[in-house]
């Protein structure tokens, strides 16, 4: 299972391994209440950022499952970080993992993310050989619902005031994917 996987051809973005210099761009990024909105967090500092790369840059990916890791999105022409992926083997079923991602807003509405998103589906389905893949949501965040429907990710829950999140009940999208559906999609050329 070898990490990082290849980038997809023409790709402007690919997957690799945090290190410490990502530190600056993680933080701020992360600090930006536009990206923490739909977020665990609500403040993020530099020192969280270095130890955060500190500590999982150089683990194991995929983690063991019950544990999340965290892929780097760099540009292929500047390997500047710009955006993270989440990885999470469910501990009670390996074979089924949930994503998570997020994109620095200065390189938002421009289609990183859907190409980060296929790199790690495929790295999922093709070196992983998971089953099935899936990704919950904010019911609000219409441009994580989006990106997940451009991925093939298909909606399958509508979870109702889900979460106490942030000072209210928040409602969840449940977003999955299936191993045979995605080389299904990949074979249409359906995905742009
Ligand atoms: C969720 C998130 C990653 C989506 O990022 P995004 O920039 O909207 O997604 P993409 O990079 O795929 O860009 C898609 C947009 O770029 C446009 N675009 C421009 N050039 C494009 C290109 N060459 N290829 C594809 N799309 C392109 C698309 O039309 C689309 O526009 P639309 O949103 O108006 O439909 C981002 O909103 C984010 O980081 N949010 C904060 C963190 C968060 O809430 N994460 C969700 C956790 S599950």
């Amino acid at each position: 299972m070898s990490f990082p996987p290849t980038p997809l051809p023409n790709a402007r973005v690919y997957l690799r391994r945090l290190q410490p210099h990502d530190a600056p761009t993680f933080a701020a990024y992360r600090a930006d209440p536009a990206v923490a909105r739909y977020q665990s967090w609500d403040t993020y500092t530099l020192a969280q950022a270095t130890e955060f790369v500190a500590t999982y840059g150089p683990a194991d990916i995929p983690g063991p499952p019950g544990t999340w890791r965290q892929l780097a999105i760099a540009l292929c022409v500047t390997d500047g970080l710009i955006g993270d992926c989440a990885l999470h083997l469910i501990a009670d079923e390996p074979r089924i993992a949930e994503i998570g991602i997020t994109l620095s807003p200065a390189y938002q509405g421009q289609g990183y993310a859907r190409e980060a998103l296929r790199s790690l589906l495929g790295y999922c389905f093709t070196e992983l050989q998971l089953h099935r893949v899936y990704a919950i949501t904010d019911a609000l965040n219409l441009p994580a619902a989006r990106l997940l429907e451009s991925a093939g990710m298909r909606r399958e829950g509508h979870f109702r005031q889900h979460v106490w999140f942030k000072g209210g009940w928040g409602d969840e999208f449940l977003y999955a994917v299936l191993r045979e559906e995605w080389q299904q999609v990949q074979g249409s050329g359906k995905l742009v």
